[in-house]
């Protein structure tokens, strides 16, 4: 299958505004005339990303150690059913979190090399965009929306977690992709400001 669509992930620590920033680049694609799909990771229709949920809400007590497989899988299976076929159709795909969460998660538990195993070869994005922010504000942000805290929310995790991102945003680059560091601590609209001005530049222009 040919992809002649372009395919961007945002990633980013927990409260980074990935989910309000999609939603945004969506809009400003669309007016151009883009046909653009919204997704994520973990997925929220497809089966192995609702047991993903489960799992990160404790409800299904599934160890660090099953995670990077089920992270792949469930990758794989939104790559099969959605990214690919939207792609093919020329459509943008702009997933909310992808492979760098992978990367950057499961290597606590699973060693960086080991999650490159598991994800090295499906289809990097042209683009990722990292939401960056320091854990202690990513804490913060997520203890101020008061719901309840996932697996990966205290902020020893999340200081490991971000100093993994940035090797998994290394690797990607060196696998050929671009990556796009953007400044998560400003207002939205700044920070909105700052994701069009690197897809204009790195995919638009
Ligand atoms: P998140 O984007 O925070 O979901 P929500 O939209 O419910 O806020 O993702 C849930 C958690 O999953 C988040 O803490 C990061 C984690 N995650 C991984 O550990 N590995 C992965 O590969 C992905 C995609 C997410």
């Amino acid at each position: 299958m040919t992809a002649l669509g372009r395919f961007l992930a945002v990633e980013g620590l927990d409260g980074s505004g990935g989910t309000t920033q999609v939603a945004l680049l969506a809009d400003a694609l669309r007016t151009r005339g883009i046909e653009v799909l919204i997704t994520g990771e973990p997925t929220r229709t497809l089966p192995i990303g609702r047991l993903i949920r489960q799992a990160l809400r404790g409800e299904e007590p599934l160890s660090d150690g099953v995670l990077p497989y089920l992270f792949a899988a469930d990758r794989r299976d939104h790559l099969d059913r959605e990214i690919l076929p939207a792609l093919a159709r020329g459509a943008w795909v702009i997933s909310d979190r992808y492979m760098a969460s992978s990367l950057a998660y499961q290597s606590l538990a699973a060693g960086f090399d080991y999650v490159v195993a598991l994800n090295g070869r499906f289809r990097h994005p042209c683009l990722t965009l990292m939401l960056e922010l320091d854990p202690s504000t990513s804490l913060g942000r997520v203890a101020s929306r008061g719901e309840q805290r996932e697996r990966f929310e205290v902020l020893e995790t999340l200081q490991r977690v971000h100093g993994a991102y940035h090797q998994a945003l290394a690797w990607v680059q060196e696998q050929g992709a671009a990556v796009a560091i953007i400044d998560a601590s400003p207002g939205v609209g700044q920070v909105q400001a700052a994701v069009w001005a690197a897809v204009e530049r790195e995919l638009l222009s």
